[in-house]
């Protein structure tokens, strides 16, 4: 368990300070694939490298396993780093040296002995599936597989944490999926605890079961992925689901209303799991003297369950419409009015 207690952090450059976090509190639960999102310079890298004591909160802790990782020896920590595997955006690799040494690199630095040192080397490279190119060098590589070395590299003290600071941010839309595929497989077939830094909400849909949206150093908004993405609270997480997940209508649509004469209101339903939504457009039809009509309709999936977001448009006088909305406020779903602005 990682766990982030009231953590603020100051830069000090020249005679400005830099306030880079601020009362972060965040616990990241064995097993999890966490996800931290934000603009650049929202904290996210500060926020990370703490893991590892890269950096040093200005106030409040880092625990890992119930240790402040502060207060820990030289030695101490040295053994919580072989523990805690770092990739990189930029992947930093050593140009000069083949992928087999490049991945060889923290070993060697443990004294590891010769032979366990290839055995170790070997099953990593085969285990993101490079084996062919361990006499390649870096410059040799896409940018794809200049990241599994990295994340092979980070693998090879045999950690329990993985943190990944943009790992996927210099990829291409179809290197990402690999690269988050196999962060997949790191998590579930090594048990590893991931917690990965993005600006990418993609990312964090596509691979994670917790987030945090940061803000100015900030959290402002945290919960399981389904939670968040399917009932984002702050207008900055709105914005980062949004991109992924639509949920107004569109402009063409809009317009067209402006003509619609007829007394009308706008609904917006969001359905998790088993989609309901023609059970109750056809409950709607047959027992009340409006009209329906879909207006928007987005359908996602989101760890491995289904989120339903549709617009309606429900036509008719207003007492037969209060008493629509009384229904649909009687199914235990998630909706609200929508207005056109
Ligand atoms: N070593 C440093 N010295 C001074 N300012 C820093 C340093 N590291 C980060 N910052 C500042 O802290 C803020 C947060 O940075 P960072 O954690 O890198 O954000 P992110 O990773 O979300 O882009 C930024 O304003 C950045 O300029
Ligand atoms: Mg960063």
């Amino acid at each position: 368990m990682i766990k982030f207690s009231d953590i603020s952090k100051t830069f000090q450059v020249k005679n400005e300070t830099v306030q880079a976090l601020q009362h972060v509190s965040l616990t990241i639960q064995d097993g999890d694939i966490f996800g931290v999102i934000g603009f650049s310079g929202a904290g996210k890298s500060t926020l990370l490298r703490m893991v590892n004591a890269l950096e040093v909160p200005t106030e409040g802790k880092v625990e890992i396993d119930g240790k402040n990782i502060d207060a820990l020896s030289h030695n101490e920590l040295r053994k919580v780093r072989k523990k805690i595997g770092m990739v990189f955006q930029q992947f930093n690799l050593l140009d000069s040296r083949t992928v087999y040494d490049n991945v060889a690199i923290p070993l060697r630095l443990n004294h590891t002995e010769q032979t366990a040192m290839h055995t170790t080397v070997t099953k990593l490279l085969e285990f993101v599936n490079l084996a062919d190119k361990a006499a390649a060098y870096p410059p040799q590589l896409s940018g794809g597989q200049k990241q599994r070395v990295g994340i092979a590299r980070a693998l090879a003290t045999n950690p329990s944490i993985l943190l990944c600071d943009e790992a996927t941010s210099a990829l291409d839309p179809e290197t990402t999926e690999q690269i988050l595929q196999l962060l997949e497989r790191i998590n579930k077939e090594l048990n590893i605890t991931i917690l990965i830094v993005t600006h990418e909400i993609q990312v964090i849909q596509r691979l994670c079961n917790r987030v945090a949206v940061m803000e100015h150093g900030r959290v402002v908004e945290t919960g399981s992925v389904l939670e968040v993405f399917s009932n984002p609270q702050q207008p900055m997480t709105r914005r980062f689901v949004q991109t992924v997940i639509p949920d107004t209508i569109p402009n063409s649509v809009s317009n067209e209303l402006k003509n619609e004469t007829r007394n009308y209101k706008l609904v917006k339903m969001r359905f998790l799991g088993k989609n309901a939504t023609e059970n109750v457009l056809y409950h709607i039809n047959t027992n009340y003297e409006v009209e329906t009509g879909v207006l928007f309709a987005t359908v996602c999936e989101l760890q491995h369950t289904v989120l339903g977001i549709f617009i309606i448009q429900i036509t008719g006088n207003e007492e037969n419409i209060r008493q629509v909305l009384q229904y649909i406020d009687s199914l235990n779903l998630q909706w609200q009015e929508v207005h056109l602005s």
